[in-house]
């Protein structure tokens, strides 16, 4: 098979996918999950999770794609397994939900940034009239879509590459300077308490699936985004050590993320149940406390980086299905690019809607057994990120153990990695993706649909 032509380096690929991986799950998703969930305990069920479960499923995914050489459908057929191809429209699916959501999000970043330049710090306060501004908010997340696809009908190596090596380390460093402030702010050691010192008793089963689907979510699992830029790795890698950096950083920063919101939530007297508006609510008051010109600077790069994290995020979700529709259904890539953006960005609509300014979309009565009426990009997320994406991994995990089987799996991930069968990473890597994946993604997955969309709670 000709290798298809990609990234032209082992860093490309690792700040791409780490770019992938970094995005709004990091910033704004993963603190206000811990802030709802039960803090620390929360914590600690995700990095289980991300460890045990995860990452193994990175190498898989990476694994399958570098050897499909396709995209996440027409991987499966090019293993000589066209039967699971089923898994790659499950992901494309998830995708296009993702998508639709993400990018509002991605839209009140950009828009924060705007906002901040301007002076305006007391757009934190302001959060719930912002969010319903549609015609603003639409506006933003319809230039974010745009550079999105434009940056995707750049193709690989020009588009998707080279923003995130400068990027990336950029983003670091500041969370790293902005989570040593929070730091010193009054209250910070309450924070850290909450964050880091696990009340156990807290672990129900719904922090259980929502640690999960955020693992899946937070490291870009589960919907063939791994297998997409897999299949642009060259065969002289080496997929373990880009997963474990992938990982590592995406984890790492969530971590910091964490570091440096909850001192600042509390110092601005909020409650740690902010739900989707805690950086949004949180963030611009400290920055308005510091001095005006260093609040500006500070605050406006931060939602810059903000958006940019997003975006190199974004061009990995929609990436899925445009290498789908041009490998598969051979379409030219700038038609695939700009038709599907234009679709998921319109099928956002309800989900820019529903955060206040549509009463109908904002309590969105949806799941069958539940009686809280949720809005509609809740529930949008619920669908993916804590079902499908659990799913997706469960079916991936049962793919590589049952059908592919461990040998392919280990023979792919040898190119580049020579002794790789000999190590600990290889046994542990078997072990979890034949003996723990299946297992407990199956029962988690089958646990929270009937929790979530039935009613049936069998664990607490
Ligand atoms: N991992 C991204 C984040 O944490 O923001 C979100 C994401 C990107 C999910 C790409 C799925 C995906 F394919």
């Amino acid at each position: 098979m000709t290798e298809r032509s990609g990234f032209s380096s082992k860093v490309g690929f690792i700040a791409a996918a780490a770019g992938s991986a970094v995005g709004l799950g990091n910033i704004w998703k993963f603190p206000f999950e811990v802030g709802e969930s039960g803090g620390a305990a929360f914590v600690m069920v995700y990095l289980a999770f991300c460890f045990i479960l995860c990452f193994p499923l990175m190498v898989t995914e990476i694994a399958i794609g570098r050897k499909g050489q396709r995209n996440p459908v027409g991987a499966f057929v090019a293993l000589g397994h066209s039967k699971w191809s089923f898994i790659g429209k499950l992901g494309i699916l998830s995708c296009v939900l993702i998508l639709s959501f993400y990018n509002v999000v991605a839209g009140w970043c950009f828009g924060y940034f705007v906002e901040i330049l301007s002076g305006n710090f007391s757009i934190g306060e302001q959060f719930p009239d912002f969010v319903k501004d549609i015609i603003k908010v639409g506006g933003y997340s319809f230039v974010f879509m745009v550079m999105t696809a434009f940056i995707v009908s750049k193709g690989i190596s020009k588009g998707i590459e080279k923003a995130p090596k400068i990027l990336m380390p950029v983003l670091l460093i500041i969370i790293v300077v902005l989570a040593s402030y929070a730091l010193t702010l009054p209250g910070a050691s309450k924070a850290v308490e909450f964050y880091l010192f696990p009340d156990f008793s807290k672990i129900t089963g719904e922090v259980v699936y929502n640690a999960l689907g955020h693992a899946f979510f937070s490291l870009s699992l589960g919907l063939g985004a791994m297998i997409t830029y897999g299949s642009y790795l060259g065969k002289k890698e080496n997929i373990i050590s880009s997963a474990v950096a992938i990982t590592f950083l995406d984890v790492g920063i969530a971590f910091l993320a964490g570091l440096m919101l909850f001192p600042m939530v509390i110092s601005q007297g909020l409650d740690t149940h902010g739900g989707a508006g805690l950086v949004f609510m949180s963030l611009p008051g400290v920055f308005g406390d510091m001095n005006p010109f260093m609040g500006m600077v500070i605050g406006g790069l931060f939602f810059l980086l903000l958006s940019f994290a997003a975006l190199t995020s974004t061009v990995s979700v929609l990436e899925i299905p445009v290498s789908y529709l041009v490998d598969e259904k051979k379409m030219k890539r700038s038609n695939a690019v700009w038709l599907t953006a234009l679709g998921i960005f319109l099928l956002g609509i309800p989900s820019l809607l529903s955060n206040g300014y549509s009463s109908f979309f904002s309590g969105f009565v949806t799941y069958f057994g539940a009686s809280d009426p949720t809005d509609f990009m809740t529930f949008i997320s619920d669908v993916a990120s804590n079902s499908f994406l659990p799913l997706g991994g469960f079916l991936i995990a049962l793919f590589a153990a049952f059908v592919w089987k461990k040998e392919n799996l280990f023979e792919e991930v040898t190119n580049g990695n020579k002794n790789f069968t000999n190590t600990w990473v290889a046994k542990f890597l078997g072990f979890s993706i034949k003996y723990l994946c299946p297992w407990i993604l199956g029962a988690v997955f089958i646990l929270n649909v009937l929790d979530k969309f039935f009613g049936i709670t069998l664990y607490y």
